[in-house]
């Protein structure tokens, strides 16, 4: 029988686009997060686009192009923190409305982004 993968069912390339367009501007204006981030936004939204796209089980264009993800190791070099954690996942919940992602194909997509947002912590939360 047919597979579909999630990349189809949230509507493919297009939806991708719309959810990292919508994503970063708000990584960009969110206080934990901005000073992780470079100001150069573009290519860091098009390795996002490549990686999702793969994630959802659309075509590999991360791989293709850097080779296997090593997410976690990627993030090393940045502190994340629990906090920004869940600031990085209340972006995309937000960035999920407004590209209008919705339905059960959304509550899977998000489940599996809170299982790998909390694998990329690698600090504790800072001593307040
Ligand atoms: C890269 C932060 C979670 C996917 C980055 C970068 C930062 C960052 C600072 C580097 C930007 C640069 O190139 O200068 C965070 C924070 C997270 C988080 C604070 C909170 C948990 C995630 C998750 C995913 C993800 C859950 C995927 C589902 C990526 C990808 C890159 C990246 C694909 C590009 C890696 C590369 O350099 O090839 N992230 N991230 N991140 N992040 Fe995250």
């Amino acid at each position: 029988h047919e597979m579909t993968t999630l990349y189809e069912k949230i509507g493919g390339a297009e939806k991708v686009r719309q959810l990292v367009e919508a994503f970063y501007p708000k990584v960009q204006a969110h206080p934990l997060l901005k000073p992780l981030f470079p100001e150069q936004i573009r290519p860091v939204m098009e390795k996002q686009y490549m990686f999702l796209t793969q994630f959802l089980g659309g075509p590999p264009l991360y791989t293709e192009k850097y080779g296997h993800p090593m997410l976690r190791a990627r993030h090393l070099p940045f502190p994340i923190t629990p906090s920004r954690a869940n600031a990085w996942l209340e972006c995309m919940d937000q960035a999920m409305d407004e590209a209008g992602i919705t339905g059960q194909e959304r509550e899977e997509f998000f489940s599996r982004l809170v299982i790998a947002a909390h694998h990329m912590i690698n600090q504790p939360e800072p001593a307040s």
